[in-house]
């Protein structure tokens, strides 16, 4: 099976490292791709944001990184996908999840989305926390992979 893993990973997690890494084990191959969220303004650019995941992941050989500014649907039509992987982190999520999973297959029927729930340690977790934290200083190393780290640092510098 090959699944798709989207989202705006403006920085990537260890929450989202979690949902891919469980859903590589049973998987023949995961693109994660990084798509544009309209509603959101980027602290990193696509190709940074690429770059971080990719060397978060240097360990895993099923994945393959990709960029798309366009819709998630019609990836399964440039790509030979099964499915969307979500992660999904409390009551909260289930609302705008469901209803982006509706919409997604009322456009394509071909895509269908299936849910892992985030693993526990990780359920309070966003990017714009992390992002939040680290502009008033707070530690987030418990939180991104020390790459990620790294180039928050420095973008906080410029
Ligand atoms: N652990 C920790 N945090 C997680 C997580 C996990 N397992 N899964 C998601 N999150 C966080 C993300 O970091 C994000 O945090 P933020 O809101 O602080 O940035 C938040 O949960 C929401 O994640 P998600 O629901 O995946 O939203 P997103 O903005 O990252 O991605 C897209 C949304 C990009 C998938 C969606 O906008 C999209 O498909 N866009 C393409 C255009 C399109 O097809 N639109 C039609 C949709 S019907």
């Amino acid at each position: 099976m090959k699944l798709i893993y989207p989202g705006s990973f403006d920085p990537i997690t260890y929450g989202h490292l979690d949902i891919i890494k469980r859903a590589a084990a049973f998987s023949e191959k995961i693109y994660i791709a990084v798509m544009v969220n309209s509603s959101k303004v980027p602290m990193f650019s696509a190709d940074e944001r690429v770059e971080m995941i990719r060397q978060s992941l240097v360990e895993l050989d099923n994945v393959e990184v990709i960029t798309f500014n366009g819709l998630l649907v019609d990836l399964f039509n440039l790509y030979d996908i099964h499915a969307i992987i979500k992660g999904l982190r409390a009551i909260s999520d289930f609302e705008y999840e469901f209803q982006m999973a509706q919409m997604n297959r009322e456009m394509n029927l071909k895509a269908e989305t299936l849910f892992m729930m985030t693993a526990p340690q990780y359920g309070y977790l966003s990017s714009s926390l992390v992002r939040e934290i680290h502009r008033f200083g707070g530690n987030i190393h418990e939180f991104v992979p020390s790459v990620v780290e790294e180039a928050m640092n420095k973008k906080r510098e410029e």
